[in-house]
C-alpha cells in the first residue's frame, strides 16, 4: 500500500510509564568494574574488544570520580542525559549464585569468590551499600533481584530487612553500622529470581516448582515488608512457563517479567545484508510477546478474580548478537545504525503497549551490550544511545495515543518463524505517538517513526485527527548514508542526531534506514 500515517490524539492508550527508560547493571565484564567504578577494579579475565582497554589498568584520575569514588561521566550520562529512572541489579545470571552478605562491611572483609555465571572471580568490592550510594548520587531508584538459585528464603528475608528495616533488629542495625546512617535503603522493587527457566541458570527449575517456591517467598517477603513491589520471573511472555507461573502467582506479584533480545541466536555479521532484516525488524516479536502475555495475565486474573492490575516488567531487552558480544569479551558489542533502528523499534513497542508495560530495562547500562563504552578516562555513545535519548527526552511524560499506519512490508527473512507465520511480514514503517502537555499547558503531538527499509525513502501523509493543523514541526533525525556505520574512539559522533525546524505541510519524507521523531504543537 501507499504509506500513510494517521494519529488519533483523542484515542488514548495510557500514560507512558517513565520506568520504560530503566537500566540494568550486572556484575559482568566491565559493567560494574570499569563502568560504575574506575577501571582499576576490573577483576574479570576476558579479552575486551574495546580498543582502548589495553590500558584498562590505567588509573582513572581522581577528578573524573565522584567523592564516593564512582565514575562521574557514566553517572552523568545516565542521570542528566538519559534520565534513567531505575536500575536493576546485581544480575542477570550473576544473581543466581550471589551471596549478598559477601558484599557488605569494610572492604577488607569482602569475600572474593568464584563467579559461576560468567566465569572468573568476583571481588565483592561493589555490594549493596555501594549500589544504593550510587543510586542516590545518580537519583535512580534501585530494583534488586533476589537469588533464587543458590540463595535461601532466609537469606532473602535478611537482605530485605538489611535494606528496608526501620526497627531495632539485627540486619537493620548492621546496615546502620555499615553506612553510618539511620535511613533505610528503601528498596521498593524486588525480582523473584532471574531466568529460572534457563538451562544456563544456576538452580534451573520447572515452571511449577518455581511457582510453588515463588509463592512461598512472596508470602514471607510481604510479612517482612508489605510495601514492596514483586516481579515474578517470566520467560518471553508467551511460553508455557509464563502461563503456568502467572496462573499460580497472579495474586502474589505486581509485575511479570519478560526477557528478549533482538538477534534470535547467532547472526552472521559477514553477511550483514542478509542479516539486516532480522536485526532491524526483530522487535516486532516483542510486541507479539507482550500481546500474548497480556492475555495470559488477564486469564489468570479472571480465574482468581484479581482486580488489581498486573503489569509487565520487560526487565531485559536490547540488541545482542551472541556471536559478537561473548562471555570472553565481557559482552562488549559495537553497534551500527541498523542496530539503532532496532532500538527505536523496541521503544515504539513499549510506547504502543503503554497500558501493560510498566517497566523496561535496557540490557545493559554500560559496556556490556550497552549504548555506552568507556575507557579509563572517557566514554563514547554508541548508535543505539540516540533512540533511547530521544524517546526519553520527548516521549516521557506523554500519553500514548493510537496510530494507524499503512506501509509497504519487508519481503525477506526477518522474525523467527513462530512470529512471522502468525503476524505476517513486518511493515517497513514503524511508529508510535504521544500527546504531551507541557508545564505551561502547551499540547504537542510527538511521533516516533522508524523507516526500516534499507533502500527506500517514503514520503508519508501524516494526518493528526481532530486538531487544527500545526504550523511548524521540529524534527530530530538519526541517519547516515551507510547503515553499517558505527561510532567509536576517534569518531564518537559519526552517527548522531540532527535537528531541524520546518513549516508543517502535512507530510514528511522519512529517509531510508532512518529514525525520526517529530514534535508538533497542537491546539
Ligand atoms: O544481559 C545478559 C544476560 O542475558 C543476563 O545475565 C541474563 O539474564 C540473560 O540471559
Amino acid at each position: 500500500p501507499e504509506p500513510a500515517l494517521d494519529v488519533f490524539p483523542s484515542a488514548t492508550i495510557a500514560p507512558v510509564s517513565p520506568l520504560i527508560f530503566s537500566g540494568f547493571l550486572e556484575h559482568l565484564g566491565r559493567c560494574i568494574y570499569g563502568g560504575i567504578l574506575p577501571a582499576g577494579h576490573t577483576n574479570f579475565p576476558y579479552t575486551p574488544r574495546n580498543p582502548c582497554s589495553e590500558d584498562q589498568f590505567i588509573e582513572t584520575p581522581k577528578e573524573l570520580l565522584t567523592e564516593e569514588g564512582f565514575r562521574k561521566d557514566v553517572l552523568e550520562v545516565l542521570r542528566d542525559e538519559l534520565g534513567t529512572p531505575m536500575v536493576r541489579w546485581p544480575g542477570g545470571n550473576y544473581v543466581s549464585s550471589y551471596k549478598w552478605k559477601d558484599g557488605i562491611g569494610s572492604l577488607e572483609e569482602r569475600k572474593r569468590r568464584p563467579e559461576l555465571a560468567w566465569g572468573g572471580e568476583e571481588s565483592n568490592l561493589f555490594g549493596t551499600d555501594e549500589f544504593i550510594a550510587w543510586c542516590r548520587v545518580a537519583r535512580i531508584e534501585p530494583y534488586v533481584v533476589l537469588n533464587m538459585g543458590t540463595g535461601t528464603l532466609e537469606e532473602a528475608l535478611h537482605w530485605i530487612e538489611y535494606c528496608n528495616g526501620a526497627g531495632d533488629t539485627y540486619y537493620a542495625n548492621l546496615r546502620r553500622k555499615n553506612t553510618g546512617k539511620d535511613e533505610p535503603h528503601n528498596v521498593k522493587y524486588w525480582g523473584l529470581g532471574n531466568e529460572v527457566w534457563g538451562e544456563w541458570q544456576v538452580g534451573q527449575q520447572t515452571a511449577s516448582a518455581y511457582a510453588t517456591k515463588a509463592r512461598q517467598w512472596a508470602h514471607a517477603i510481604r510479612l517482612i515488608d508489605p510495601t514492596v513491589k514483586l516481579v515474578g520471573c517470566g520467560e518471553t511472555g508467551l511460553n508455557h512457563w509464563d502461563g503456568v507461573v502467572l496462573d499460580e502467582l497472579v495474586d502474589k506479584v505486581d509485575l511479570h517479567s519478560i526477557h528478549l533480545y533482538t538477534g534470535f541466536g547467532p547472526r552472521d555479521r559477514s553477511q550483514i545484508d542478509k542479516e539486516y532484516g532480522r536485526a532491524v525488524y526483530g522487535p516486532d516479536a516483542a510486541e507479539y510477546s507482550i500481546e500474548i502475555c497480556k492475555g495470559l495475565i488477564n486469564k489468570a486474573r479472571v480465574a482468581k478474580t484479581i482486580s488489581k492490575p498486573i503489569t509487565i516488567a520487560f526487565d531485559e531487552y536490547g540488541v545482542w548478537d551472541e556471536t559478537v558480544g561473548t562471555p570472553e569479551n565481557g559482552l562488549e558489542q559495537f553497534y551500527n545504525l541498523a542496530d539503532a533502528l532496532a532500538m527505536a523499534s523496541w521503544l515504539n513497542v513499549f510506547v504502543r503497549q503503554a497500558d501493560i508495560v510498566e517497566m523496561a530495562c535496557i540490557a545493559q547500562s554500560v559496556n556490556v551490550i550497552s549504548p555506552l563504552i568507556t575507557s579509563p578516562t572517557g566514554l563514547f555513545r554508541q548508535t543505539i544511545y540516540w533512540p533511547l535519548y530521544l524517546f526519553s527526552r520527548y516521549m516521557r511524560g506523554g500519553v500514548s495515543i493510537r496510530v494507524s499506519l499503512l506501509s509497504p512490508t519487508f519481503a525477506g527473512e526477518t522474525l523467527p518463524q513462530w512470529v512471522s507465520s502468525v503476524k505476517g511480514q513486518p511493515k517497513d514503517l514503524d511508529a508510535s505517538a504521544v500527546l504531551h502537555t507541557s508545564e505551561t499547558g502547551q499540547k504537542s503531538v510527538r511521533i516516533a517513526v522508524v523507516n526500516r527499509s534499507e533502500h527506500s525513502a517514503y514520503t508519508v501523509p501524516v494526518r493528526i485527527a481532530f486538531v487544527s493543523a500545526p504550523k511548524e514541526v521540529k524534527a530530530h533525525e538519526l541517519w547516515h548514508e551507510d547503515v553499517k556505520e558505527q561510532n567509536g574512539w576517534g569518531k564518537e559522533n559519526e552517527v548522531s542526531v540532527k535537528t531541524k525546524r520546518a513549516a508543517w505541510t502535512g507530510k514528511w519524507t522519512f529517509r531510508e534506514h532512518s529514525f525520526t521523531l517529530l514534535v508538533l504543537d497542537v491546539v
